[in-house]
């Protein structure tokens, strides 16, 4: 079934989050439509039902499936002072959407992929502008919601999952992102010491022995969290060091 709009808004419990949404049939990213649409807005969501050049982090593509995926973009300008979490933010709004909705065994890997079983079934790319005092974020984000075993297997993805796949059951898109708008309106009140304990809830590795990529360097060493910052403190050979970027590789 298509994205239906209006089932989205009458699940939105939110006070302003997310009422302003464009839907597109198809586009080449919801990130680009982002930055054309934002202008004078607080905040804009665009979704979309195909997505043709779907951008990843680290100059990577994107999978989407029509009716199947969760495609979408939250635009959002906030004063500098509470911005610089924007990345934990997202990924446990989304982590707390799926999970809520869906009871399944989720957790997070640095900074912020969703992962079920070791299996990715969520990725967000975080675009961002400075303006003026206030910064602009553009948060991307893809679930493999309704996926089955043939999709996995003709997208020759390693390591990739879906909500369904792992449930045994469909799940409602329009449910997953209201529940995310609820979720980023409430963690945006919330402090830094507290983002950070929830964040550090649902990391899948902390205090795990990690392999992990940095430019390109791999590093062996046990993720030991992240500091106030959200960059990943990791200590190899008895020496800690702290990263702002890289990939954890479990
Ligand atoms: C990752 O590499 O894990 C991040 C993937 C982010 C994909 C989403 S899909 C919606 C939005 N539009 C894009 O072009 N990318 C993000």
């Amino acid at each position: 079934m298509q994205f239906d709009t209006s089932k989205y808004l009458r699940c939105l419990k939110t006070k302003n989050l997310g009422k302003n949404i464009i839907y597109l049939n198809q586009t080449s990213s919801t990130n680009d439509e982002v930055w054309n649409h934002l202008k004078n807005n607080n905040h804009i969501v665009v979704v979309t039902e195909n997505q043709k050049k779907g951008r990843g982090r680290r100059n990577s593509n994107w999978l989407s499936l029509r009716e199947k995926s969760l495609t979408f973009s939250l635009g959002i300008q906030l004063n500098k002072s509470n911005s610089s979490l924007i990345p934990l933010i997202s990924s446990i709004a989304i982590y707390n959407a799926i999970n809520d909705i869906c009871k399944i065994n989720i957790g997070i890997k640095w900074p912020n992929d969703i992962l079920c079983n070791d299996k990715k079934i969520a990725g967000i790319l975080i675009e961002s502008k400075l303006k003026k005092s206030k910064m602009i974020f553009n948060i991307g984000i893809g679930v493999n919601v309704n996926w089955d075993k043939n999709d996995i297997i003709s997208s020759n993805l390693p390591n990739i999952s879906s909500i369904s796949l792992e449930i045994e059951e469909k799940i409602m898109r329009e449910i997953i992102l209201s529940n995310f708008m609820l979720q980023m309106e409430n963690l945006l009140l919330a402090n830094n010491e507290e983002i950070i304990h929830q964040w550090l809830a649902r990391c899948m590795h902390i205090n795990k022995n990690i392999k992990f990529h940095y430019n390109n360097e791999i590093i062996h060493g046990l993720f030991m969290g992240i500091d106030s910052n959200g960059f990943a403190k990791i200590e190899s050979k008895n020496n800690k060091q702290i990263f702002s970027s890289g990939v954890i590789e479990l």
